[in-house]
């Protein structure tokens, strides 16, 4: 299986829940490594574009809403199969269909505020990653 790489978000009610530490845990025994990562508080306008394919949908301005109310945690997880073990790692977008043991269930209250965030392919990560990142801020692994 190929080394990918896929972007992840900390949100805010998970970065005012403290724990970030408790989710990089999560990620780094599951063998994705953090190879790039900064704490950001999103503009209305960072927010929006980030989710612009979400634009119609009726909860857009609900959720431009929730991801500019506190700073978020970005980082690029790399490793095998990344996207998809990140995505099994965070559980179902809404916590009350998330499996026990996953993010969203342990960490999550709603739909609404569901602690994280993960691209959904790797042609998602790839527009993701370089949204937030150039690509000199992505740290290869030498060791
Ligand atoms: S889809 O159809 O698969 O693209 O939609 P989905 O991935 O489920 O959701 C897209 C993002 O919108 C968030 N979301 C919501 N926010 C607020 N309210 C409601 N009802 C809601 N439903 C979905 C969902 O968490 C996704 O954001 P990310 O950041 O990708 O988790």
């Amino acid at each position: 299986m190929a080394t990918e790489r896929t972007l992840s978000i900390i949100k805010p009610d998970a970065v005012a829940k403290n724990v970030i530490g408790e989710i990089y845990s999560r990620f780094e025994k599951a063998g994705l490594s953090i190879v790039a990562a900064r704490m950001v508080h999103l503009s209305q306008q960072q927010a929006e574009g980030f989710y612009a394919e979400h634009k119609a949908r009726p909860f857009f301005g609900d959720l431009v809403s929730f991801m500019t109310s506190g700073p978020v945690m970005i980082q690029v997880l790399e490793g095998e199969n990344a996207v998809v073990t990140h995505r099994d790692l965070m559980g179902a977008t809404n916590p009350a269909d998330a499996a026990p043991g996953t993010i969203r269930a342990d960490f999550a209250q709603s739909i609404d505020e569901n602690a994280v965030h993960g691209s959904d392919s790797a042609e998602s990560a790839a527009r993701e990653i370089a949204y937030f990142f150039t690509e000199d801020q992505l740290c290869a692994r030498t060791r």
